[in-house]
């Protein structure tokens, strides 16, 4: 493992959250460093519970991982303090002291905001003024923050000092390629890039040091909010093929079939070296008893396959199912 990123090849809820909860776990990850905002959520179930997280790391499953907030992360304190008490990490979060504040202003101005509500369709969370505010250099900090205290550490130096010491580090992105400020479908995207890349920055972590990066893909392409959706169906079609998600902020979700070519660009523009798959058991119901590749339905392993051929990485982790083991995990073999 060593350093490996994870982030999102299409619009975002593809899945990161089940797939850095399963690495947590089998490959006993030390540290789980989270980039990036509130926004949508990471997806985890834990205990038989589905945990909807905007700020902890997925990987809080495994108790014995550390986990942090990289510097480019922006904090919105009541949302993290009610998940801190959810997940009872209090003993093992790191925040760094120059994470920036969301505050209940900017949170108005995102919900109030013709643009940003109207025609972009945020999340409401406040990220994007939060953002403005830090470019302004106005904005208040981690360490500005009395509740914040105790959780403050050097986040960039405890990530490089764990992989100078080969621990098995994961760093978490958020949202997907296609929401990039820089790369994704402007000015339909979020306020931040979104890329491998991007989340070392966040972090504080060098382009040398990272030894994986894993793209996660969902088996059929949605989006949540405005913005173009290439090829999209109908919602009639959605509702017929079982695809129809509602979201984190109670929006139903845009859908269309799998895009080879949005999933070969963003292998590109984030040096992806393997590939996720996920809920391939939404659009082949015979694969969520399947144990292993070999037990697939012929029509998936050709999905599957054609993806690779396209993207040309290999499909590494694929999942069968929501429950945090539901994944074929096939690293062994290919890697
Ligand atoms: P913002 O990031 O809240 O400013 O939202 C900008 C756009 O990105 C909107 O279309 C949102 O629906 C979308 N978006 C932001 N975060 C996520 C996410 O985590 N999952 C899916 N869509 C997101
Ligand atoms: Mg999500």
């Amino acid at each position: 493992m060593p350093c490996t990123v994870v982030v999102g090849g299409f619009w975002g809820d593809e899945g990161k959250g089940k797939i850095i909860s399963y690495l947590a776990l089998k490959d006993n990850i030390d540290i789980c460093a989270r980039a990036g905002s509130v926004n949508a959520a990471h997806t985890v179930i834990h205990e038989g519970k589905a945990l909807k997280l905007h700020m902890i790391p997925s990987g809080f499953v495994n108790k014995n991982c550390r986990l942090l907030l990289g510097a480019g992360v922006n904090i919105h304190v009541p949302q993290l303090m009610k998940e801190i008490k959810e997940t009872n990490v209090g003993d093992r979060l790191g925040i760094d002291p120059q994470c920036s504040i969301i505050e209940e202003k900017h949170s108005i101005q995102d919900k109030t905001s013709a643009h940003l509500k109207g025609v972009i369709g945020t999340t409401g969370w406040g990220v994007g003024p939060a953002i403005e505010e830090r470019v302004r250099r106005t904005a208040k900090l981690a360490k500005d923050i009395a509740e914040l205290k105790p959780y403050l550490t050097d986040v960039a130096m405890e990530v490089n000092n764990a992989i100078d010491k080969g621990k098995n580090v994961l760093l978490e992105g958020t949202q997907g390629l296609y929401l990039s400020l820089y790369h994704g479908t402007y000015p339909y995207v979020t306020g931040r890039d979104t890329t491998a890349s991007a989340v070392c920055s966040e972090i504080g972590v060098g382009p040398k040091k990272v030894d994986n990066v894993l793209i996660v893909f969902k088996a059929y392409v949605t989006r949540v909010g405005a913005g173009p959706l290439p090829n999209e169906l109908p919602r009639e079609e959605i509702i017929k093929r079982g695809w129809l998600e509602i979201s984190g902020t109670g929006r139903e979700r845009r859908a269309a079939p799998f895009n080879y070519e949005l999933a070969r660009r963003a292998v590109i523009i984030n040096s992806a070296t393997e590939a996720a798959v996920t809920k391939l058991d939404v659009i082949f119901p015979k694969c969520r008893s399947a144990k292993n590749y070999e037990e697939l339905p012929a029509e998936a392993k050709s999905f599957i396959e054609r993806i690779e051929a396209e993207i040309r990485i290999p499909v590494t982790l694929i999942g069968v199912g929501p429950g945090p083991f539901q994944i074929i995990d096939r690293r062994k073999s290919l890697i």
